[in-house]
């Protein structure tokens, strides 16, 4: 379902529930045509990472969340869920983080 903020006129796609997400791992989850790198944090707040890793393009939604971090499952490159920033190695180019918000009991991504 796409929401259409009626202040700003962006659109949010519904992709899951709060409730689908457990905290602690890299959720792949669909966004239209596309996958997305869903991560819960502890404190409930949900960040997106397109899925593909700016290395080669390994899925970051494949991933592993090591200490807090996305890790890419080709190379192992390492990610910031909230900023897409890249952690190790450094520098390297940032993953990129696509806005997220929580809209009642469902996870929402912007759309454009
Ligand atoms: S493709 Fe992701 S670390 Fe190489």
């Amino acid at each position: 379902m796409v929401q259409t903020d009626t202040n700003t006129g962006t659109e949010w796609r519904t992709v899951c529930a709060l409730a689908d997400l457990p905290v602690g791992r890299v959720h792949a989850i669909r966004c239209g045509a596309t996958i997305v790198a869903l991560v819960r944090g502890a404190d409930d707040q949900v960040f997106a990472l397109e899925n593909t890793c700016p290395h080669r393009g390994g899925p970051l939604a494949g991933g592993k969340l090591v200490a807090g971090e996305i890790a890419c499952p080709w190379h192992g490159f390492r990610f910031d869920p909230r900023t897409g920033a890249a952690t190790v190695p450094t520098p390297h180019a940032p993953a990129t983080s696509i806005p997220v918000r929580i809209a009642g009991e469902d996870v929402q991504v912007l759309v454009n």
